[in-house]
């Protein structure tokens, strides 16, 4: 696929956020057990946070593990964790390379240690990088984060930093897990699914959906341009006219 119109780098979304689906029908269509399309799926990881990086995206959200995935088998669970600790094997020196600091979205506590300890390393070792922010939705959940936010807010008026009459939806906004990010602008949803599987909810409330008949694994720079002319060729009203 190649895209004939040129990106105006004037209108870029600060923010783009990626359901990253399909990897098992990906596998399934090759006759081979779901983990290869997650491992290819991986492999695009690489590649899109490389291209948002160099399109000057400032602000990428993948959706990697929700707080519903843990109803999948053990051993898909486990290949997803192995691919977490690979990915950040491989790539730290690459982000760190190219300036990308990496925030995870979503409660990791339940993670097994390697995981939750390699996530937790690269966090720290990224967190003076200023080109791009790639966020990863692990054990994500954007019902859970709301209701997360809400105990936050309610212990700080409990202890009274925060009055009722001051909350409003900035408010809200600081005890997200996005603390001080733009909203995001564009939400992509590969493999033809047409909804947000709890993603973003709240932050999402004014984005651009963008969906197409691509499996993740199939998910390449082209794509990302493609949604990226699409969003701009959108009329963002924000409910004005
Ligand atoms: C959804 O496809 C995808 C996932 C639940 C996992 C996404 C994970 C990766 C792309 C690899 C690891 C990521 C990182 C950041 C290292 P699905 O399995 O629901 O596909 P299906 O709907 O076709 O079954």
């Amino acid at each position: 696929m190649s895209n004939n119109v040129e990106i105006n780098m004037d209108n870029l979304p600060k923010h783009i956020g990626i359901i990253m689906d399909g990897n098992g029908r990906w596998a399934k269509k090759r006759g081979l057990p779901r983990h290869f399309g997650h491992q290819e799926g991986m492999k695009r990881v690489v590649d899109i946070v490389e291209a948002a990086n160099e399109l000057n995206i400032k602000y990428l959200t993948l959706y990697a593990f929700s707080t519903e995935n843990w109803k999948r088998p053990k051993i898909e669970i486990d290949a997803l964790m192995n691919l977490l600790v690979i990915f950040i094997r491989n790539e730290l020196d690459r982000l760190n390379r190219n300036n990308v600091r990496l925030n995870i979205l979503g409660d990791i506590t339940p993670l097994p240690e390697l995981p939750k300890r390699e996530v937790l390393r690269a966090v720290d070792m990224t967190k003076n990088n200023n080109s791009m922010t790639l966020n990863i939705a692990l054990n994500y959940g954007g019902r859970q984060e709301i209701v997360k936010s809400f105990k936050d807010i309610l212990m700080e008026i409990q202890k009274g930093n925060i009055n009722i009459e001051d909350l409003d939806e900035d408010t809200i906004s600081d005890y997200l897990y996005t603390r001080n990010q733009p909203d995001p602008d564009l939400i992509i949803r590969p493999s033809g699914e047409l909804r947000l599987s709890n993603f973003l909810i709240y932050q999402g409330a004014y984005a651009e959906l963008w969906f197409a008949d691509v499996l993740w694994p199939d998910f390449n720079k082209s794509w990302l341009e493609k949604a990226i002319l699409d969003y701009q060729n959108r009329n963002r009203r924000f409910g004005g006219i």
